[in-house]
């Protein structure tokens, strides 16, 4: 049996945050990523327009309390305070760290890293690397695993949290090279698993992200945290889906529909292309229903509206946000230069997730912990996002809670032992497991049943909502979930099968979609991402709560847990 102090699950930010703070810490200690790609090209890799922080090296007026109330404002009062005070306070010291360790930021003529603006900020406070952020900082904490000592699994795929009385002991894992099983025990472990985008049809996430942290975790029997907050990014490229990056608004682009009108002048007249996700989404979904959305022939009445960045010129365009020019030239052949782009929001994050105290440690329910378990980054929800995040937020939550629960891990295996596994037992329930999927003799296809679903969960539980798009969207995930009891596989072998490896992510997708929906369902309110038509305004006097879902095949239970409240009494949210 393979043994680690710590065994963290993800190889984005937020795994690879914790794992250096770890190996900072102690030295001596054996901590080790598992990552089901090579961990440079972890979703987080494609993080595009920065991450914020009151630096205040171009606005001296920013202070990390105003930075706390614009996350609070943002997440339409849902976010726990006391987490948001940890994310802003820390903001600073975590990006002058990444700098030590060489990130490659945007510099100002005198030096000092540059900040622009983003949706919902108040001032300019988000440090950036051009439009290709993720990227800088990611390639500089892997880097970092491998000064410090930290053991990497590249390509495995973690098929179960072995959790046994109340504690995580370890991991099931499945190579992917040729179909060795695994079982690694270790006195902590760290889900760091990334978003789910692949709920959906249209997204701007990864292949990889699949809520396979998320699903194995409800599959264990532990809640999920306030999942019917699903984050829509405004300037998706129609019709692929992919991110066009916030900072093109924060640079200056407008948005504009049929008319040629800057239309946010009508949803968020003081913040006009910056208003938070939640309301710029929603505003081009009202445009396009109304008629004002744009064909590709630029006719009226069509899907999309436009990015335009014409006034903007090609020197800005080229220095600042290079990535979404050769995005919009690389995919439709668009240069933005002279074109505006086709855009319309697109999945993109996950506010809900591991419900985590401040300290990264999960929850095993409103009042208890799970020993042994801890989370950070979008898997996670601590919950600084609330009901709706602000863009720039993610990145910094990635980092701040991955060092915040790094800290944690490193003080609580010590004096730990290893937990006493039964390896045999679980290496022979996930060869069962395996082979009963290989030998299935179902009728459909994986991507059948998988684009049936994604189908589902964006007619049914998208930007807007209602009573009765949810039940029904309820009624078809669970013939879908019998449809996945009959899918087989072509691919018997050992050797790369990704089709496996599909089919187990699929399992986990159903299950995320039958928690979101169940969840939105249920919060009969609209607050930040979540709009429902049938309950249109918010209700603080039912609804100030966090949602906790609990999974099992009989169903979906949910219980509620306050949100903590310590700086900002809940107003109304205006932009
Ligand atoms: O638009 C963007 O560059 C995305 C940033 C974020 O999600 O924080």
């Amino acid at each position: 049996m393979l043994e680690h102090d710590v065994i963290i699950v993800g190889g984005g930010l937020a795994g690879c945050r914790a794992a250096v703070e770890i190996a900072r810490t102690d030295p001596n200690l054996k901590v080790a990523v598992v990552a089901k790609t090579h961990p440079i090209r972890s979703h987080s890799v494609a993080a595009q327009g920065g991450m914020a922080s009151s630096l205040q090296n171009v606005d001296p007026e920013d202070s990390w309390k105003a930075h706390a109330f614009d996350t609070v404002k943002g997440s339409d009062y849902l976010a726990d305070q006391d987490a948001v005070e940890i994310l802003t306070r820390e903001a600073p010291g975590v990006i002058i760290d990444l700098e030590h360790m060489g990130v490659l930021f945007s510099r100002l003529p005198d030096g000092r890293i540059a900040q622009r603006a983003f949706g919902g900020h108040s001032h300019r406070r988000t440090c950036y690397a051009a439009d290709k952020t993720g990227h800088a900082i990611l390639h500089e904490l892997v880097n970092n695993l491998r000064r410090y000592g930290v053991h990497t699994y590249q390509e495995w795929y973690v098929k179960r949290l072995i959790l046994e009385e109340g504690q995580a002991k370890g991991v099931v894992m499945y190579r992917m090279t040729d179909g060795e099983l695994a079982v690694v025990r270790a006195k902590a472990v760290m889900f760091a698993t990334g978003g789910y985008g692949r709920v959906y049809n249209t997204t701007s996430n990864d292949y990889a992200s699949t809520g396979d942290g998320l699903a194995m975790t409800a599959l264990a029997g532990l809640p999920l945290e306030d999942m019917e907050f699903v984050q829509f990014h405004p300037t998706g490229l129609y019709p692929v889906g992919v991110l066009i990056s916030e900072a093109v608004r924060g640079e200056g682009a407008y948005l504009i529909n049929s008319d040629g009108e800057r239309f946010m002048a009508r949803y968020a007249p003081s913040r006009m292309e910056l208003a938070p996700r939640d309301i710029t989404s929603r505003a081009i979904s009202l445009e396009i229903r109304a008629g004002r959305g744009i064909h590709p022939d630029g006719s009226a009445g069509g899907p999309f509206a436009y990015l335009d960045l014409r006034h903007m010129g090609r020197e800005k365009i080229m220095s600042k946000i290079p990535f979404a020019w050769e995005e919009a030239h690389r995919l439709l052949g668009i240069d933005a230069v002279n074109q505006p782009m086709p855009v319309r929001p697109t999945v993109h994050y996950s506010m809900g997730g591991i419900p985590t105290n401040i300290s990264g440690q999960v929850r095993s329910g409103a009042g208890g912990l799970v020993e042994g378990f801890f989370a950070a980054g979008e898997a996670a929800c601590v919950s600084v996002h609330g009901a709706n995040r602000l863009g720039s937020n993610s990145l910094l939550e990635c980092v701040v809670y991955g060092k915040v629960t790094g800290a944690t891990i490193a003080q609580y295996v010590q004096n730990r032992k290893l937990p006493t596994v039964d390896e045999k037992r679980y290496i022979q329930e996930a060869e069962e497991q395996i082979q009963a999927l290989l030998e299935r003799p179902g009728q459909y296809r994986i991507n059948e049943v998988r684009q049936k679903f994604q189908d589902t969960m964006t007619e049914y539980c998208g930007v807007f909502r209602s009573a009765e798009l949810m039940q029904t969207g309820l009624q078809k995930l669970e013939e879908l979930q019998k449809q996945y009891q009959e899918v087989f596989l072509d691919d018997k072998g050992k050797s790369w099968n990704t089709e496996l490896v599909e089919a187990l992510e699929l399992r986990n997708l159903l299950v995320v979609g039958q928690m979101i929906l169940t969840a939105a369902l249920n919060r009969k309110e609209s607050r930040g991402a979540h709009a429902r038509e049938d309950f249109t305004d918010r209700d603080d006097v039912n609804f100030l709560k966090h949602t906790l879902a609990y999974y099992s095949p009989a169903g979906i239970d949910l219980d509620y847990m306050p949100v903590a409240i310590t700086m900002f009494e809940p107003q109304e949210r205006k932009y």
